[in-house]
């Protein structure tokens, strides 16, 4: 197939492109990168072994993203694109509404001229708000806690309606759990822009000296050791659940199908803060400090449908992914050249 691929060059996206690449599609990327650096895309092309096309605009551009899909074929899309960080999003939600819906409106009335029916959503956890038992399931009530997560979704919600409207489109929803971790060779990886949000990168900065210490939000939650319980997911195995995802499109009956893309463990701060230290060979500092508004106690996922109906099984494990990271964090310290 011929896969459009949004956001191809952000962290997910990157990485999903090398292994759709793999599995013997075709790859075009779209990205603005307004949050990815235009160097990771002769990374990609070495490591896959081909030059790979991609186009430099916004999908909000209308005009663009109609001329992307009159002169490309497009099998399938995949779309990652847009703005994703939670406290970002609080404090512009505006441009959080406009960019995340609008490009998805750009691109599916695009999809929609053109005949292209497959999609694969980038959605995530977030989904299932901060009431949501553990380990969470893909039939659980959806909310958010902030405009980002409202985005999420409130496209989810969209697409389910344009699957109505048009029975032929085959969507997977893919709700990510805590994506961490780099392609083996360590030359692409997590590159957050300023300081990081999430907790894998901030370790990783802490380990190669730009970050003085981690700031463990919170000792005190209910959990076994009273700090927070993530489903942490390897990158890779992540994108191998799109690749999976984009292959069942073709045999499923549902216009719309949502799956949990986790590993169905959860690990704690402090665990993961061990495990980087055994792939660094030393302890790593940190301090606790209060806990993070909006943070809950525990998340991991009930990923037995995509198991089941995928057919993928996340398998790496979390020192593979603190190894991974690390190999790409050392080997370059302030991420991607510019
Ligand atoms: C993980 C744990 C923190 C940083 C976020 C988004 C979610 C999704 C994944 C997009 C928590 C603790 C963190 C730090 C810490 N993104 N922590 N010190 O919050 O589970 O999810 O990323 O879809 O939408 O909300 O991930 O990595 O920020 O936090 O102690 O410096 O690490 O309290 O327990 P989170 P995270």
């Amino acid at each position: 197939m011929r896969v459009l691929v949004s956001g191809g060059a952000g962290y997910i996206g990157s990485h999903t492109t090398l292994q759709v690449l793999a599995a013997g599609h075709d790859v075009v990327v779209v990205d603005n990168f307004s949050n990815a650096k235009p160097s990771v895309m002769a990374r990609l092309e070495a490591l896959a072994g081909q030059p790979i096309e991609v186009h430099g605009f916004d999908l909000t551009d209308r005009d663009k993203t109609e001329h992307l899909f009159a002169t490309e074929q497009f099998d399938a899309v995949i779309h990652f694109a847009g703005f994703k960080a939670v406290g970002e999003s609080v404090e512009k939600p505006l441009e959080y509404y406009e960019n995340n819906l609008d490009s998805t409106f750009s691109l599916v009335r695009a999809m929609q001229r053109h005949g292209v029916k497959k999609l694969v959503f980038s959605s995530s956890a977030t989904v299932y708000g901060e009431d949501a038992p553990v380990p969470m399931k893909e039939d659980f009530p959806t909310s958010a806690t902030n405009p980002y997560g409202w985005t999420k979704v409130m496209i989810e919600q969209i697409l389910r309606d344009v699957a109505v409207a048009d029975p032929e489109m085959r969507i997977a929803l893919l709700r990510y759990f805590n994506p961490v971790g780099a392609h083996p060779s360590g030359t692409i990886g997590e590159d957050p822009q300023g300081i990081p949000n999430n907790l894998v990168p901030f370790i990783a900065q802490v380990a190669v000296g730009r970050r003085e210490h981690l700031n463990i939000f919170g000792d005190d939650y209910d959990t076994p050791d009273g700090t927070g319980l993530r489903d942490y997911i390897h990158v890779e195995d992540l994108a191998a659940g799109h690749v999976a995802a984009l292959n069942r499109l073709g045999q499923v009956d549902d216009a719309v199908s949502t799956w949990n893309l986790g590993t169905g463990h959860g690990t704690s701060v402090k665990e993961m803060l061990a495990a980087f230290s055994r792939a660094v060979g030393r302890d790593l500092p940190y301090q606790v400090a209060p806990r993070r508004p909006g943070d809950i106690a525990a998340s991991y996922a009930d990923p037995s449908r995509a198991n089941r109906e995928l057919g993928w099984q996340a398998t790496r494990t979390v020192d593979d992914m603190c190894a991974d990271t690390w190999r790409w964090q050392s080997g370059n310290p302030e991420g991607y050249p510019s």
